[in-house]
Formats: structure tokens, C-alpha cells, sequence
């Protein structure tokens, strides 16, 4: 059989860029035999031309600019992998107009107008690849597109979040476990898109999209991170029987709702993602006809994200169709609308209290005021010391009867610091 060839560009030849390179170049025998497939590097291009690096652009790729990619004929397809929002839309819309497929890493990009670039490129019968963009969960995102009675999905979507709470669980404070990142390249020096849940509701809006149609604004999903956290959060919620995860949910509610969250939440140790370790990322969805689904898998990094970047060059090589789904006639006749206020659930709640007598009567007592049913309470700490912490564990209850204990609490100056949890199982309980 005759092998058939693709030529392509790559705008960025940083972390992912680079990795794309050196699979496509070093592993081309391979690639070929298995795939009678060659896929012929032509250009690159990258913002500083002249800049010193540690994977140098090989000779006579550099591109002067994009016309210059977009006007050479050779080129089938972009790999748009050089993040950012613009110019990286404006590069994928003129390459779909002149005729050249895409395949992108960009999450942000993608949860901003992945809708919009979806579309032109079904109006100009070009391939759209997106499985670098959602690195570690990619090979599930053919099964989830295709379905059709998904009900939730939850992921744990950053591998750098979830790499500091594993050190965490084994004893180290945030700061140290965040500076431990850093040292070995998981995290910025700026970490706020990571530990804050920027990037994972990135990917949250992309996974929720493939899942139930809809394109969520990213800005809209109600976000938070791991900060408020600390060692001792791991040590009690593990005696609960739990595991503290950075989770990204999104859940079909009755009537058109659709609920989605990024949080720290308690994942039972039972559950597959408790145990997703390190720079991990795990996904799990449960579907009515299908049951339930999970894939663990690394999330980032150079040849990860290249191998996701791969899968879909062979997918375009293959002439699959894009994933991307369209939008939704049930959306169109009775929108989907995305629902802030979870349904009620059980709740973790840990603060310092004073070490006084009755300090922790004083706290249940405010909680019985609420109606909130405990399922489980405990408190530790060192006999003379001048605060204890104090950790409750509630039964189903709305999130924001917790909130108005915790505040009424905290208004006795009993407690300071509280940290709030939900916790988060695959199937919400009726
Ligand atoms: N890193 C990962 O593990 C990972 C995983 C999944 C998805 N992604 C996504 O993949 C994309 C790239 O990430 P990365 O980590 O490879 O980034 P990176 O290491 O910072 O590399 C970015 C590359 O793009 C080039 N670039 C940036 N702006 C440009 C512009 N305006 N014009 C031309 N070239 C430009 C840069 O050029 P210079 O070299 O001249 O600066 C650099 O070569 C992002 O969308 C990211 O979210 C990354």
C-alpha cells in the first residue's frame, strides 16, 4: 500500500511545539509503517526568531510569518500550539479559509470560541483536532461525543493542582509542595491559572461541550482552588474515608440545567479518581445506557500533549470527522442554562476553634439550628493548645444552609480560619 503524505506547519515550538516536532521527525519510520502515513514538518513559526533555545528550530523551517505558511501549498495541516487567545484565533481562522486543516492544544482558545472555529471549519469541510487541549483525557473524548444520555462527568483536569495536593497528603504544606512544583517544571512562577482553577475550567467547558452539546463561558463556571487548604484537610478528610481532589464537575440536571463547578471536593477512596497521583489527570462520566467510565492518564507535558497532537493527525490521515459537536437542537428549541447552586449535598466544613469547654457543643448546636444532619465530627489537637481544629462532616443538605452556619459561627469569634469541601460522588444521591 502506498504511503500518504501530509504536510505540515506548527505555529509555537516551545514545551508542546517542539514535542510535536521530534515525534513527527524521530519516529517517522514508525509512523509509516504502522500508519502508512509520512507527515513532512515544512514550517515553523514562533514569536521571537532570533531567541537562544534549548530545542533550537531545525534549519530552514523558521517562517517569516503566517502568509507565508498559509500561501505555500505543501502545507495540509496547522498545529496551532502556541496558547494564548490572539493572534492564535485570527492564525486558525485564516488557515481554515485558505483551505488548511487544524489541529489545536489551546484549551483557552477553545473554551473562549471553540463554537465559532467549529463551525467554520465544518463550513469549509476541514478537520478540526482539539485532543491536546484536554491531553489526558483525549482517547475517552471519542466515546463521550458519541453519547447521548450522559448524565455527569467529573475530572480531575490539572496535573500541576493535583500534583501539590498528593504531596500534600503526604505531609507537605501548600507553599512547600507549590515550590516543589516549581522546582520540577509542573508549575509557573506565576501558578494562579493552575491552583486557582482557571485551566481546569478551561477544560471543563471543552469536556462539557463534547458531553452534553453545550459550550459554557469558562468565565461563568463558578471557580475555585486549593490555596485555602492544608495538610491537616488530607490527613482528616482520609480518616473520613476520603481523598481532597481539585474536581471539575459538570451534571444534567431536570428541565434544561446544567450544573457545573471547579472546587476542591472529597472524592470517596473508592472512587478511581482518589486515586489519580502526582501530575495525573482522571476523568470519570457516568452515562444511563453505558454505566460508568474512567480513564486515568498523564495530563500535560512535552510528549504527552505531542502524542495527543498525534492521535489527531491520524485521525485526520484516517478522514475521521470532527468531534467538535454542533450545536444542539435541544439547546436551540429550549436553551440549556448552566446552574450555579449545586443540588444539596454532604459537606466537609473544618475551622479552628478556641480550645474552650463547650466550644464544640456551641458549633453543633448552630448546626442543628440549621437543620443540618452531621454524619460525622471530629476533634483534635493538643490538649493545651490555644486553638483546635474542629472537623464536621454533614448529611444532604443545600449548600447554602451550611454557608449560613459556618457565618453565624464565625460570628461567635469562637472559629477562625474554615475551610469548606463538598463532597462529590459520580452519581449525585436522590
Ligand atoms: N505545556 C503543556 O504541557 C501543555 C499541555 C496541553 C496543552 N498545552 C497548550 O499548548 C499550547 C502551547 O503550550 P506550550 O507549553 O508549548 O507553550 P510554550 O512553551 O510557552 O511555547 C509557546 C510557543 O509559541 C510561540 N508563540 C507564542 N506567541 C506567538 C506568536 N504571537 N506568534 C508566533 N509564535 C508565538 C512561542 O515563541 P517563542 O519560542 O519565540 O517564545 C513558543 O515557541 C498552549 O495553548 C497550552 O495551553 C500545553
Amino acid at each position: 500500500m502506498d504511503s500518504k503524505d501530509f504536510g505540515v506547519a506548527i505555529l509555537g515550538f516551545g514545551t508542546v511545539g517542539s514535542g510535536v516536532y521530534e515525534l513527527l521527525h524521530g519516529a517517522a519510520l514508525p509512523i509509516e509503517a504502522k500508519y502508512a502515513v509520512r507527515f513532512h514538518v515544512y514550517k515553523i513559526l514562533v514569536r521571537r526568531p532570533g531567541a537562544i533555545r534549548a530545542k533550537p528550530v531545525p534549519p530552514g523551517l523558521l517562517a517569516k510569518g503566517i502568509s507565508e505558511i498559509l500561501a505555500d501549498p505543501r502545507v495540509d495541516v496547522i498545529i496551532e500550539v502556541m496558547g494564548g487567545e490572539s493572534p492564535a484565533r485570527e492564525h486558525i481562522l485564516e488557515s481554515l479559509k485558505a483551505g488548511k486543516h487544524v489541529i489545536t492544544a489551546n484549551k483557552k482558545l477553545l473554551g473562549a470560541c471553540g463554537d465559532t472555529i467549529a463551525e467554520q471549519a465544518r463550513a469549509a469541510g476541514r478537520f478540526l483536532g482539539f485532543s491536546g487541549a484536554i491531553t489526558g483525557c483525549h482517547q475517552l473524548c471519542p466515546s463521550i461525543a458519541r453519547s447521548v444520555m450522559i448524565r455527569s462527568l467529573m475530572g480531575i483536569f490539572n496535573g500541576t493542582s493535583n500534583y501539590i495536593l498528593t504531596r500534600m497528603e503526604a505531609g507537605q504544606s501548600f507553599a512547600d509542595a507549590l515550590a516543589e512544583a516549581q522546582r520540577r517544571g509542573y508549575a509557573e512562577a506565576d501558578p494562579t491559572e493552575d491552583v486557582d482553577g482557571i485551566d481546569s475550567r478551561n477544560k471543563l467547558a471543552i469536556m462539557t461541550k463534547l458531553a452534553f452539546g453545550k459550550l459554557l463561558d469558562p468565565r461563568e463556571i463558578p471557580t475555585t482552588g486549593i490555596r485555602q487548604l492544608s495538610a491537616t484537610d488530607m490527613t482528616f478528610a482520609r480518616e473520613l474515608g476520603f481523598a481532597i481532589k481539585l474536581l471539575a464537575v459538570s451534571r444534567m440536571l431536570e428541565g434544561q440545567r446544567l450544573y457545573a463547578s471547579v472546587r476542591a471536593s472529597l472524592v470517596p477512596l473508592e472512587d478511581p479518581l482518589a486515586g489519580v497521583q502526582g501530575a495525573h489527570n482522571g476523568i470519570q462520566i457516568y452515562d444511563a445506557l453505558r454505566g460508568a467510565q474512567a480513564m486515568l492518564a498523564p495530563g500535560a507535558g512535552s510528549q504527552p500533549t505531542a502524542m495527543a497532537v498525534f492521535h489527531d493527525l491520524i485521525s485526520l490521515a484516517r478522514g475521521e470527522p470532527n468531534l467538535w459537536p454542533p450545536p444542539t437542537t435541544r439547546d436551540r428549541a429550549e436553551p440549556i442554562h448552566l446552574v450555579k447552586v449545586p443540588s444539596p449535598g454532604e459537606y466537609y466544613v473544618r475551622m479552628n476553634a478556641k480550645n474552650h469547654p463547650g466550644v464544640l457543643a456551641a458549633i453543633t448546636r448552630i448546626f442543628a439550628q440549621g437543620q443540618i444532619n452531621l454524619a460525622n465530627v471530629l476533634q483534635k489537637g493538643a490538649a493545651g493548645a490555644a486553638t483546635i481544629p474542629v472537623v464536621l462532616l454533614s448529611g444532604p443538605v443545600e449548600e447554602a444552609a451550611i454557608n449560613t452556619a459556618v457565618k453565624k459561627i464565625q460570628a461567635t469569634g469562637d472559629v477562625d480560619s474554615c475551610v469548606l469541601a463538598r463532597v462529590e460522588r459520580l452519581q449525585e444521591r436522590n
